[in-house]
């Protein structure tokens, strides 16, 4: 019966090919026209595709289902009215409004069961971020029992604040799977009259500011019956952010909850008292029957804690039978709480939250959603992540970072090739290019001496054979089916991120201290900077390895010393282009050694070139700004992408990453895909000061913006001085462009700007702006020895009330508990729509380049 039901819902949203052949994430970011027009769903059709960009978008109306009030719906009650022949009548019952669309929750199941495994992730990651509850148990919809959701949900990091933590300001931050709370579950008993999801709301919601975890009977289309999601578990969490008086509880907690009755549903209850610390039953009427289910529970250790509807039921037959359930289920007076229409809902709620706490009092079980896969496991329900792909995969990882104690060390010995010996080589070969310290050596001779230099460190390159890990890691890249290797790739990400979590974030948080606080103290700084970077180990740096190796072979057969036929790495850039083409970032610039790996990027463009069978026109896209500023965030909640954020790790260099733009819109905006990039952030004022990352601050700016043809300045900034030091950098990186004749277009992002009428308010401070880029510019075109008079019009396309844009802060209220602001999200959907808009029109003052193209461009800047 379930079968037919799923049929039915997956023909009526036209969604039955992709049961098979699953959406993946490429569908979903692929630009279209649809991902450029703001309809709102007319058809039961178009309900998985807007949850689908509403949530990329983290717009938190995602879940709502209504279709908007079209003809069908008009002449469907205007039947309903003559069949009944009630003709002229104004008023009269028809039940039209609440069948027209379907149910949330079934929604979610259908486009779950329709997506393959990384979108699935995605969709959770993005869901968490607004703050809603997330599906645990997915009902048993195309196989024979429930699936427990784990690997959807292990791309999610929280960090939070406990209150045993508050006075040294310290912070947590782990991934929501392994971070290990006591859960409490609230499930129903036969029939209920009020929303036990509203209720759940209540007790999550921080005091003054209600938000819908769940999804409830009030939400719109919340109340249309379900048709598959019975059976479904959710799960939220309380994540405390260290205020005493604001927290609801001083611990993380989270809260399940089932939909349906238990008693059809007794697998996924069952589940839930073994993984929970206390269990809530909502319940009206407990008869024979009732009692009979619920006794068979003796065994379990859990808490039980009964809610009743007094008004309901029969009370006293239900009190008779509870009295009999007592000493089975270990149940005391305060295990129960009766409700009825007189009770003061604030007032209950405050009773279930102190309830809750004296739960996380007494030192209850504590499971992380992996503790709760053991369990689900025994008692027979499926795991996402039980099958052969993901598992082997997972092993192969687990073999390489085995080996990692301590990732100093093991960047040092096991990655060496990336340590001093490029960073050296990165040096000699700026110097070759500027011949700064040339000194009276002759220009020949000196630049004759470099290159023996670098010759001399590619050689020791060479020389280093390929660690075991590498050799695993480039065997698993290399052989791997695309979406083993896609596994391999993720569980790398996880891994890796676990491993250098811990000491990073200590170091990330005591940066941000010091930076609040510094005085002449830009020394630590700097310490902790270089710190930061050698604590960071990615997917990212295994890749960069592959490049020194593959980049010192090449210059090694330039020499002659190896044959051509003796190379050894000559599929590897064919490899990361295949990573490019699934949507993988690449490292285009080396943010450590602040230099671009030039025959690597090169070579692995042209082979992309060559997949794209030589349709490769793309517009490059680039954002430029402060450093944890949210720049990767604006980033992903324009195009859905992963640059990684939040993994306590800053974005380092620049990486570049691929949209594809579907073929009918490609003659539209002239171009095959756009290239993004995103920058690592430039410095803090504090560390500006230091000569060296001043100058990498100017190099990576320049490259940029050179490679660019739209670039993004993002603002957030909380003081002017910052401020300025930044624009002082782009307008430096913007001239030199002039020089050669290049100008792209300059889009400036206002972030953290709270004010609606923020673009009518800044009128004045937008005129400042360019008088503030003009003087710098002219300052700057003195600095770089130009004597002509130069405007900004010169440099940038820049018009002054187009291209400013102010954008509210991310989140709505205080985070952990705050999900992200209706407004960010709206006005980055906007400033999208604005950008196609832009390239459509041909706005833009030059046509897109193609790789061959671009890869001269960029070896000539
Ligand atoms: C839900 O969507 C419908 C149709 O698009 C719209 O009319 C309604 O205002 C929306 N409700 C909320 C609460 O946003
Ligand atoms: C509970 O009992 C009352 C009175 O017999 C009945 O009207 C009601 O439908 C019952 N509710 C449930 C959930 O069985
Ligand atoms: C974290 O830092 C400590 C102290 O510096 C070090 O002993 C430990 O090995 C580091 N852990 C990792 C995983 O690098
Ligand atoms: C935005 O403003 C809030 C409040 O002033 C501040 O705490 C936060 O750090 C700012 N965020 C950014 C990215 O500037
Ligand atoms: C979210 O989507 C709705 C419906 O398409 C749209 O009206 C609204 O402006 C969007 N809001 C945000 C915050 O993006």
């Amino acid at each position: 019966e379930r079968r037919k039901a799923v049929s039915e819902v997956l023909a009526k949203l036209k969604l039955q090919k992709y049961e098979s052949r699953k959406l993946r994430l490429n569908d979903v970011l692929e630009i279209d026209s649809r991902s450029l027009m703001d309809k709102s769903p007319q058809k039961l059709r178009d309900l998985p595709w807007h949850f689908l960009r509403k949530v990329m978008a983290l717009n938190v109306t995602a879940r709502n289902t209504s279709l908007r009030c079209g003809a069908t719906v008009g002449q469907r009650s205007k039947v309903d009215k003559e069949e009944q022949g009630i003709g002229e009548q104004i008023f009269f019952i028809s039940d039209t409004d609440t069948k027209v669309s379907m149910n949330p929750l079934d929604i979610l199941c259908a486009v779950l069961l329709c997506s393959d495994s990384f979108l699935q992730q995605e969709i959770l990651s993005k869901m968490s971020m607004c703050q809603f509850a997330l599906p645990l148990l997915l009902p048993a919809l195309n196989t024979p029992r429930c699936t427990l959701l784990l690997w959807a949900m292990r791309d999610i990091v929280r960090k939070w604040r406990p209150h045993s933590l508050a006075q040294s300001r310290g912070f947590k931050e782990e991934s929501l799977v392994l971070t290990q709370m006591p859960t409490i579950s609230f499930v129903r008993l036969g029939s209920c009259s009020f929303s036990k999801s509203q209720l759940l709301n209540e007790i999550l919601s921080p005091s003054q500011q209600h938000h819908d975890f769940f999804v409830h009977q009030d939400l719109s289309s919340g109340n249309v019956p379900r048709d598959i999601a019975d059976g479904f578990v959710e799960i939220s969490w309380f994540f405390p952010g260290g205020r005493k008086n604001l927290d609801l509880f001083p611990e993380p907690v989270a809260v399940t909850n089932l939909r349906g009755d238990i008693e059809s549903h007794w697998l996924q209850f069952s589940f839930l008292t073994e993984v929970s610390s206390a269990v809530f039953i909502f319940a009206e009427n407990i008869t024979e029957r009732e009692y009979t289910l619920l006794s068979s529970l003796k065994e379990s250790t859990t808490k039980y804690y009964f809610i009743l509807n007094r008004q309901a039921g029969k009370p006293s037959e239900t009190l008779a039978f509870l009295n009999k359930l007592a000493p089975l289920l270990k149940l005391k007076n305060s295990h129960m709480l009766m409700k009825d229409s007189r009770t003061n809902k604030a007032k209950f709620v405050e009773k279930l939250q102190s309830t809750i706490q004296s739960i996380m009092n007494s030192s209850p079980k504590k499971k992380g959603i992996e503790d709760m896969a053991v369990i689900a496991r025994e008692l027979g329900i499926q795991i996402d992540e039980d099958h052969v792909e993901c598992q082997t995969t997972r092993n192969y990882v687990k073999e390489i970072t085995s080996e990692i104690k301590d990732v100093v060390y093991y960047k040092q010995d096991m990655l060496k090739l990336q340590g001093d010996l490029w960073k050296n080589l990165a040096k000699v070969e700026k110097e070759l290019c500027r011949m700064r310290r040339q000194g009276d050596i002759p220009a020949e001779k000196y630049k004759s001496q470099l290159k023996d230099k670098m010759l001399e460190l590619r050689n020791q390159q060479n020389k280093c054979d390929l660690t075991d890990g590498l050799i695993k890691f480039i065997n698993s890249i290399r052989h791997l089916l695309p979406l083993e290797k896609h596994y391999f790739l993720k569980w790398m990400k996880f891994q890796l991120d676990h491993i250098a979590r811990r000491n990073l974030s200590k170091l990330r948080a005591e940066y941000k201290e010091k930076c609040k606080s510094v005085g002449d103290d830009t020394k630590k700084l700097a310490e902790l900077d270089k710190l930061i970077s050698s604590t960071s180990l990615g997917v990212e740096h295994f890749m960069r390895e592959l490049g020194q190796f593959y980049e010192a072979e090449c210059s090694m057969v330039k020499e002659g010393k190896i044959l051509k036929s003796g190379r050894q790495f000559t599929h590897l850039p064919g490899i990361a282009a295949d990573l490019m083409l699934e949507g993988f970032p690449i490292e285009l610039i080396d943010g450590d050694a602040s230099n671009i790996p030039l025959q690597w990027v090169t070579d692995i463009l042209s082979q992309l070139h060559a997949k794209l069978r030589g349709r490769s026109k793309m517009l490059v896209l680039t954002v430029l700004g402060v450093q944890s500023t949210g720049k990767s965030t604006l980033l992903n909640t324009m195009f859905g992408l992963q640059f990684a954020v939040s993994s306590g790790r800053c974005t380092r260099g620049a990486f570049m990453l691929l949209i594809q733009v579907r073929e009918m819109l490609k003659k539209e905006l002239g171009c095959d895909f756009l290239l993004v990039i995103d920058t690592e952030g430039l410095k803090a004022p504090e560390l500006a000061k230091l000569e060296d990352s001043y100058q990498h601050d100017n190099e990576l700016a320049t490259l940029v913006i050179g490679l660019s043809d739209i670039t993004i300045v993002n603002m957030a900034m909380e003081n002017a001085t910052e401020m300025k030091d930044i624009l002082q950098i782009v307008v430096h990186a913007f001239l030199r462009m002039e020089k050669i004749g290049h100008k792209p277009n300059c889009q400036f992002v206002h972030q953290n700007v709270s004010d609606v009428s923020a673009h009518e308010q800044n009128m004045r401070d937008r005129k400042h702006l360019l008088e503030q880029l003009n003087e710098m510019i002219k300052a700057a075109a003195k600095m770089e020895k130009l004597n002509k008079e130069i405007k900004f019009s010169d440099i940038m396309e820049y018009d002054l009330e187009k291209h400013n844009w102010y954008i509210p802060g991310l989140w709505h209220g205080v985070p952990p508990m705050a999900p992200v602001n209706m407004g960010y999200s709206e006005k980055v959907y906007e400033l999208k729509k604005y950008l196609f808009e832009f390239i459509k029109n041909r706005a833009l003052k030059r046509t897109p380049k193609d790789i061959p193209q671009f890869i001269e461009w960029m070896k000539s800047l």
